[in-house]
């Protein structure tokens, strides 16, 4: 596989050409934005770390049923990828009350929740991604009505699955943000899925072992970055060249 020009630089990947147009390259960088990209700062190790629990976590979907866009993991930071077009739909899952939905209705973090939850938000910087329903979404032409129901289906199955693998590894699942994308004309899983884009608490003490520690300031990031890492069995080391 040849690597060629960049495509796009988005806030923590770089996503490349390749010479195979049903492909693309995904390289992990360490730089973290949170708000909106109004706090900006750097976790180093974390493109290492994202890499390689993206794509843990995506064949272990894979294999319990949802179609991703994972290929082939090429280097510590790098990855073959299905080239999709992405639904613009943040989904959100929660199984615990905290952050934006804490915040909005003014229930306690950690209140679990009778059931899980989804949520839509419209991917839109300049917006600030604002949640929508799946009313908009149609309205607005991001999806159809056939492909939201196959978003749900897959997503309530993504949590599922990350629950149990989580837990396996002493970490609660508090809610996390997926992608989708289109690929020859069938919906699968895209983007990443690591401690940027869930909420991990530990099950027993219920520190924090996620971007949070980021966004709020509250120190030893890399350290949780690598803890998760770790109790998933992912090595953290970066390869020297
Ligand atoms: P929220 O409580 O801030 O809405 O976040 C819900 C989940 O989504 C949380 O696990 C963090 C993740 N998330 C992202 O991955 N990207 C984002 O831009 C935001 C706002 C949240």
């Amino acid at each position: 596989m040849q690597k060629g020009e960049q495509l796009y630089e988005g806030k923590a990947k770089k996503v490349f050409l390749t010479d195979d147009p049903d492909a693309l390259i995904v390289s992990y960088k360490d730089d973290a934005t949170a708000f909106n990209g109004q706090k900006k700062g750097t976790i180093t190790g974390k493109g290492v770390i994202n890499n390689r629990m993206s794509n843990y976590l995506f064949q272990i979907i894979e294999r319990e049923g949802v179609p991703t866009h994972y290929v082939q993991e090429i280097s510590d930071r790098e990855t073959v990828v299905r080239k999709v077009e992405i639904v613009p739909l943040e989904v959100i899952i929660r199984n615990v009350a905290a952050g934006s939905f804490s915040k909005r209705l003014g229930i306690s973090e950690g209140t679990e929740l009778a059931e899980p939850t989804i949520e839509f938000s419209y991917k839109n910087d300049e917006l600030e991604d604002p949640l929508i329903n799946s009313y908009f979404a149609k309205a607005l032409k991001l999806a159809t009505q056939d492909e939201l129901e196959t978003i749900k289906k897959y997503a309530f199955m993504v949590n599922e699955i990350l629950k149990v693998e989580f837990l396996k590894a002493g970490l609660r699942l508090i809610d996390f943000k997926i992608e989708f994308g289109r690929f020859h004309g069938k919906i699968i899983l895209a983007d990443e899925i690591s401690p940027d884009t869930c909420r991990l608490w530990d099950a027993k003490t219920g520190d924090k072992l996620d971007k949070d520690r980021f966004r709020r300031d509250l120190g030893n990031v890399e350290e949780a970055y690598i803890e998760v890492a770790k109790r998933l069995g992912i090595k953290v080391e970066e390869e020297k060249e």
